[in-house]
């Protein structure tokens, strides 16, 4: 397997399967933020990004029995997890009504599949109304199965969990890919596996621990790995630099600093932020100062990175042929820590090179500054597109069959 562990993912997808009079059950990620106070969803982008699968099967004369899980129920019904508004939200992108099951292996959902008719789309409720679903219960997932003839998975951001509705049910059903996974795979799989040189990851967010297995399979194969955001100072400290009231984790220090010299033996550049922007508190309001990323004054807590960084970052950047991003460089939900990550994310869209942005935080910072049709692709999973990039076999991609 190469380091990149994409090669491997040969995947059968929808085009390779008869699906004409075939009922389909759909593995979505519609787990998508809510309003708590309106209820409202703030982002449709995976519910957007599964239509195209969706169409095709309905054109082609499938029924399409689509599921997925929303948020955390865990294992029971609660209605305010309930996937009403995605069938809401659904029906308005589609053109077409969703008919919502009221259960998920219940009479309800049984005998609306048993009469669901070619080109028509109904709605599971949340499997995670199951505590089987995340047990990856196999009677669970016979049941799910048993309402299907095929089984397709375009839930690329819970292709990481090993659940009855993404792995268990391909046990019963023939199971191939949907358009969106594909996409997922061909784009982030291509990025790490073949990519254009320079290959330049960008790696930001708060932890470390969260990053070091996608830091470690980086090292195998990027030119350049640029660090910044909350876990640049757990670097800082491990280097002797003092950083202040700002994110460490100490039982981390060690690890990062055998990071730093494996880049060193790889030849790998690993850039960390020169300067930061340091605050008294963490509030949007804080008085700040831009000081030496190693020299942070006592009380104060870095939550952007400076300008002599972005400059050093945005130079690299320019210089790339594919970039991998993941974790934003500060605290850009503060206007006044928004700098960093909007140089970074400008810097991206405008070097021409092929971009691949991970799900998340840095997704959702690129869609803030408007720069989404700047970049190659963006993500629909957070964790899926960071172990993906880690290099771990996914079992939701694992168990579908090979091309
Ligand atoms: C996500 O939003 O990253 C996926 O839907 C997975 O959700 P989970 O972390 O609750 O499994």
């Amino acid at each position: 397997m190469n380091p990149a562990n994409t090669n491997s993912y040969n995947k059968k997808s929808v085009t390779d399967i008869q699906v004409e009079e075939k009922k389909v059950l759909l593995r979505c990620d519609f787990n998508v933020p809510l309003d708590k106070t309106t209820g409202k969803i703030t982002d449709e982008g995976r519910i957007i990004a599964a239509i195209p699968t969706i169409k095709y099967l309905i054109e082609k004369g499938a029924a399409v029995i689509a599921c997925s899980h929303f948020g955390r129920p865990k294992g029971e019904f609660k209605p305010e997890f309930s996937l009403a508004p995605v069938a809401e939200s659904l029906s308005k992108h589609l053109g077409q009504s969703v008919k919502m099951a009221k259960d998920v292996i219940g009479s309800d959902a049984i005998k609306l599949a048993a009469e669901l008719k070619p080109g028509e789309v109904m709605l599971l409720e949340n499997t995670r109304f199951h505590k089987e679903e995340e047990k990856n219960d196999a009677e669970f997932a016979k049941k799910l199965a048993g309402m299907a003839d095929i089984f397709v998975s375009d839930a690329f951001g819970s292709v990481h969990r090993a659940h009855a509705s993404t792995e268990g049910v391909s046990h019963y059903l023939p199971a191939v890919s949907g358009f969106l996974l594909k996409k997922e795979l061909d784009n982030i799989g291509g990025a790490i596996s073949n990519p254009k040189r320079p290959l330049v990851a960008i790696l930001g967010g708060a932890k470390v621990s969260d990053k070091l297995g996608v830091i470690g399979n980086l090292l195998k194969i990027a030119d350049t790995i640029i660090i910044g955001g909350g876990m640049a100072y757990t670097f800082m400290k491990a280097g002797g630099g003092k950083i202040g009231k700002s994110l460490c984790e100490d039982s981390q220090l060690e690890a990062v600093l055998k990071m730093e010299e494996e880049a060193k033996d790889r030849g790998v550049k690993l850039l960390l932020p020169c300067d930061s922007i340091a605050a008294a508190e963490f509030s949007n309001d804080a008085r700040s100062v831009t000081v030496s990323s190693d020299a942070i004054p006592d009380g104060m807590i870095a939550l952007d990175i400076g300008p002599r960084a972005i400059q050093e970052f945005t130079d690299e950047i320019a210089g790339a042929g594919t970039i991998v991003w993941n974790g934003p460089m500060g605290v850009f939900e503060f206007e006044s820590f928004a700098n960093g990550t909007r140089a970074i994310a400008i810097a991206v869209a405008e070097s021409g090179a092929i971009s691949v942005i991970g799900g998340g935080d840095s997704a959702a910072a690129v869609r803030k500054f408007g720069l989404e049709d700047k970049i190659t692709h963006i993500s629909t999973g957070g964790g899926a597109s960071l172990e993906f990039m880690e290099g771990k076999t996914l079992p939701g991609i694992a168990c579908l069959q090979d091309a």
